[in-house]
C-alpha cells in the first residue's frame, strides 16, 4: 500500500435515488455525462450559449499550464447578462430578490427592472466618482440589496470588485485593500444583527489609516448608527445615487476581463487574492446553477443561505441565479434572529423551493430540535443543497427527513473559491445519493483521486483530490503573485490542480470528501481522516458537534483528540462526564475501528469557528499539543479557544 492511501473505514450503505417524477422533469438527464465526456471543451462552448455575448466566442480553451483562457475572443458584460437581457425579454416585473431583513416583518421586493435601474444609477455614480475599467473596488457590506447593486455596477463598468466579508476585522480589511491596491471602498454604517446595529464604518476608518491610496468611500445608511465622517472622502450612498440617471449604456469587455477578486486564507498569514474573469466564470456558474439546482424559471424561489462575502454568495446568490433570471430570497440575519424557527418561517412565508446552505448551519438547526421545522409548512421545498465542508451522514439524514420531508434530493456540492463553481456533486434527477458523499464530477469536469505519486487510486481507496483538466470557472491566478499560484496548486502533482482535500473512492467509484489534507491523521501508521472520526462521534445520540485533530504522541505517532459539544438535553443530563466520555470512545471504536478510538475527548460548550463557519482545527491542534496559539483574529469568538485550553487541563481524560 502506498503511503497516501487513507484508511477508508467508515461504512455507509444507504442510497437514495430521486423520485420518478423528479427524474422525469430534471434539467439534467442521464445522457448529459456521455455528451460532455465526448468533447468537454465543445460541451462547455455550448454552455457558453446560456450567456448573451456582444461577439460570441469562436475560441474555446487556450491552455498554457497553469494559465487558462476561455472563450477569449468573445465580448461580454456580466451585468447585462444578469439584468438587461431579462428586462429586454419582457421579464422586468419578475422578482429578482425578496430581501428579508434581520428584523422580523421587514422585507423588500425587488424586480429585475428595479434592480437594473439601481445598478444603472450606481454605475453612473461610480463613474462620476472616478472608477474606471480595471480599477479595484473593495466592498465591505452586509447582506443588503445594495451589496448586489454595488457588485453589478462595478462589473458593468469593467472594474473589479473585491468583496471582503463584513465580519472581518479592520486589519484583515486593510491587508486585502493593500494587496490589490483598491482605491475605492463601499461600506455601510453598520450591519443589523439580531435587531442591534453592529458597526462597520469604524473598521473602515481604522483600516484606511494604513491605506493612503483610498480617496473615496461610499457609505450605505443601513441602521442610522452614529459614525465618524471624513469630509471629502466619505459620501452617503443616497446622496451620490439621487442625481443619477437610471439609464446606463453598457460597454462590452473581452471574456478574460477580470470580474472579481476573493481573498482566501492559505498556509501563510498573507491571504491569497483569488481572481476570476468574466466569460468562463459566468458560463460555469450558469451551467451548474441550471443542472445542479435544476432551475425552473417560472416556479422556483431559490434561497442560498450564505453570505455574499464568500464565493458561495458570489456564484449562487449573485451571478449564477441572476444569469438564469431566477427569483431568490436573500436573508440579512442570523439563523436565530427573531427566534430559532426563523428559517422555517422564511421558507413557509416565501414558499422557498430550493435551499442551499452549509453543514455547520444544518447541525446548528438540528441541535435546536426537530419540533421547530415540524411546526412549519415546508412543503414548498423540492431540492436541498450543502456546501463548505464534508457533511456527516447524521446531519445529512436529518436534513433529508426534517427539512426535505424525505422528498427532496440533496446535492452535496464540493468546490472552492479557486474553482469558481461547483465541481463534484450529485445531479438531482440522476444520482442515487449517499449520505455524506459528493459523488461524481459535474459534466465537463475531470477529477481524480491520486496517491502520493499522483497515480489514480482504485475503488475503495483514499488519496488526494485533483482536477486533471482545465475548466471555465477556474481561477486565473493569485492576484499579483503567479509564482505562488504555481507553487500552491500545480507543483504537488505536475500537470494537475491540487485542491488540498483528501478524498476516497468507495467500492462503486463514488467520491467522498475527507477534509483538508492537513486534517489527515496518521495513527500508528494508519491514515485516518478527522472527518470519519467526527462522523462517528456525531452519530452518537448525545453529540451535537465534534472536531477531531491529530496530536503528536510518543507511541503512536499521532493520537486522536476529540472536542465534542453535546446536545442541550445531554448537557443537562450529564453530571459526571467520565462514563459518557468512555462510552463515546467505545462508540468510535465500534463504528470505525479500535485504532480510531480517541485518546482524549474534551466536552466543551462551543468550538472555535471561522466567520464562514469552518471549525478551526489548526487552533485545536495547537491546544491539543499545548502550543502557543496562532492567529485567532478570524474567529467568530476568539475566547472559545482559551476556554477549551482550560478544559483540556482540567478534564481531558487521558490513558
Ligand atoms: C471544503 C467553498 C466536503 C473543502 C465553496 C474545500 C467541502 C473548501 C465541500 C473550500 C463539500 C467545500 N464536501 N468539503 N461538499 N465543499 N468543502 O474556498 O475543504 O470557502 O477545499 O469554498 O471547503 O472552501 P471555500
Amino acid at each position: 500500500m502506498t503511503e497516501a492511501k487513507l484508511e477508508a473505514l467508515l461504512k455507509e450503505s444507504r442510497s437514495f435515488p430521486p423520485s420518478a417524477a423528479f427524474a422525469a422533469n430534471a434539467n439534467a438527464q442521464p445522457s448529459i455525462y456521455a455528451e460532455a465526456a465526448a468533447d468537454p471543451q465543445a460541451w462547455w462552448r455550448t454552455q457558453a450559449d446560456r450567456l448573451t455575448w456582444e461577439h460570441a466566442p469562436t475560441t474555446t480553451l487556450e491552455w498554457d499550464l497553469p494559465f487558462a483562457k476561455w472563450f477569449s475572443d468573445g465580448t461580454i458584460n456580466a451585468s447585462v447578462n444578469c439584468l438587461d437581457r431579462h428586462v429586454a425579454a419582457g421579464k422586468g416585473d419578475k422578482v429578482a430578490y425578496y430581501w428579508v431583513s434581520d428584523i422580523e416583518g421587514e422585507s423588500r421586493t425587488i424586480t429585475y427592472r428595479e434592480l437594473l435601474a439601481m445598478v444603472a444609477k450606481a454605475a453612473n455614480a461610480f463613474t462620476e466618482l472616478g472608477v474606471k475599467r480595471g480599477d479595484r473596488v473593495a466592498v465591505y457590506l452586509p447582506m443588503i440589496p445594495e451589496t448586489v447593486v454595488t457588485m453589478l455596477a462595478i462589473a458593468r463598468i469593467g472594474a473589479i470588485h473585491s468583496v471582503v466579508f463584513a465580519g472581518f476585522s479592520a486589519d484583515a480589511l486593510s491587508s486585502r485593500i493593500l494587496d490589490s491596491d483598491c482605491q475605492y471602498v463601499v461600506t455601510a454604517d453598520a450591519a443589523m444583527r439580531r435587531g442591534t446595529p453592529s458597526p462597520l464604518k469604524p473598521a473602515v476608518d481604522e483600516a484606511l489609516q494604513s491605506c493612503p491610496n483610498v480617496k473615496t468611500v461610499v457609505v450605505v445608511k443601513r441602521t442610522g448608527a452614529d459614525i465618524n465622517w471624513v469630509e471629502g472622502r466619505d459620501h452617503w450612498w443616497d446622496d451620490v445615487m439621487a442625481p443619477q440617471s437610471d439609464q446606463h449604456t453598457p460597454e462590452f469587455f473581452p471574456a478574460e476581463q477580470t470580474l472579481l477578486i476573493m481573498y482566501t486564507s492559505g498556509t501563510t498569514a498573507k491571504p491569497k487574492g483569488i481572481f476570476h474573469t468574466t466569460g468562463g466564470y459566468l458560463t460555469h456558474c450558469a451551467a451548474t446553477y441550471h443542472y445542479i439546482f435544476d432551475h425552473k424559471v417560472d416556479t422556483d424561489i431559490m434561497w442560498t443561505a450564505a453570505d455574499i462575502g464568500w464565493i458561495t454568495g458570489h456564484s449562487y446568490i449573485v451571478y449564477g441565479p441572476l444569469v438564469a433570471g431566477a427569483t431568490q430570497v436573500m436573508y440579512e440575519g442570523l439563523p436565530d434572529s427573531g427566534g430559532r424557527d426563523r428559517w422555517w418561517k422564511i421558507i413557509e412565508e416565501f414558499k422557498v423551493t430550493k435551499l442551499y446552505t452549509a453543514p455547520t448551519t444544518i447541525r446548528t438547526l438540528m441541535k435546536w430540535g426537530d419540533d421547530l421545522p415540524a411546526s412549519h409548512d415546508l412543503s414548498s421545498l423540492v431540492l436541498l443543497g450543502t456546501v463548505g465542508e464534508p457533511i456527516n451522514p447524521e446531519a445529512w439524514m436529518w436534513y433529508r427527513k426534517n427539512v426535505g420531508r424525505d422528498n427532496c434530493p440533496i446535492v452535496d456540492t464540493w468546490w472552492q473559491t479557486e474553482t469558481g463553481g461547483i465541481m463534484v456533486t450529485p445531479l438531482p434527477g440522476i444520482t442515487a445519493t449517499k449520505p455524506g458523499a459528493a459523488m461524481t464530477p459535474f459534466p465537463g469536469i475531470s477529477v481524480d483521486v491520486v496517491d502520493n505519486e499522483g497515480h489514480s487510486v482504485g475503488n475503495g481507496e483514499g488519496g488526494y483530490l485533483v482536477v486533471t483538466a482545465p475548466w471555465p470557472g477556474m481561477t486565473r491566478g493569485i492576484y499579483g503573485d503567479p509564482e505562488r499560484f504555481k507553487a500552491t496548486y500545480w507543483e504537488r502533482f505536475p500537470g494537475m490542480y491540487f485542491a488540498g482535500d483528501g478524498a476516497k473512492r468507495d467500492p462503486d467509484g463514488d467520491i467522498w470528501l475527507l477534509g483538508r489534507i492537513d486534517d489527515v491523521m496518521n495513527i500508528s501508521g494508519h491514515r485516518l481522516s478527522t472527518t470519519e472520526v467526527e462522523h462517528a462521534l456525531v452519530g452518537h445520540p448525545m453529540v451535537a458537534e465534534a472536531a477531531v485533530v491529530g496530536a503528536s504522541d510518543e507511541t503512536t505517532g499521532q493520537a486522536i483528540v476529540a472536542f465534542v459539544t453535546l446536545k442541550l438535553s445531554a448537557e443537562q443530563a450529564t453530571q459526571d462526564q467520565a462514563p459518557l466520555i468512555e462510552e463515546l470512545r467505545q462508540h468510535v471504536a465500534k463504528t470505525i475501528s479500535p485504532i480510531a478510538k480517541p485518546r482524549q475527548i474534551i466536552l466543551t460548550p462551543d468550538l472555535p469557528k471561522t466567520r464562514s463557519g469552518k471549525i478551526m482545527r489548526r487552533l485545536l491542534r495547537d491546544v491539543a499539543e499545548h502550543r502557543t496559539l496562532g492567529d485567532v483574529t478570524t474567529l467568530t469568538d476568539p475566547t472559545v479557544v482559551n476556554m477549551i485550553a482550560g478544559l483540556l487541563e482540567t478534564n481531558g481524560s487521558e490513558d
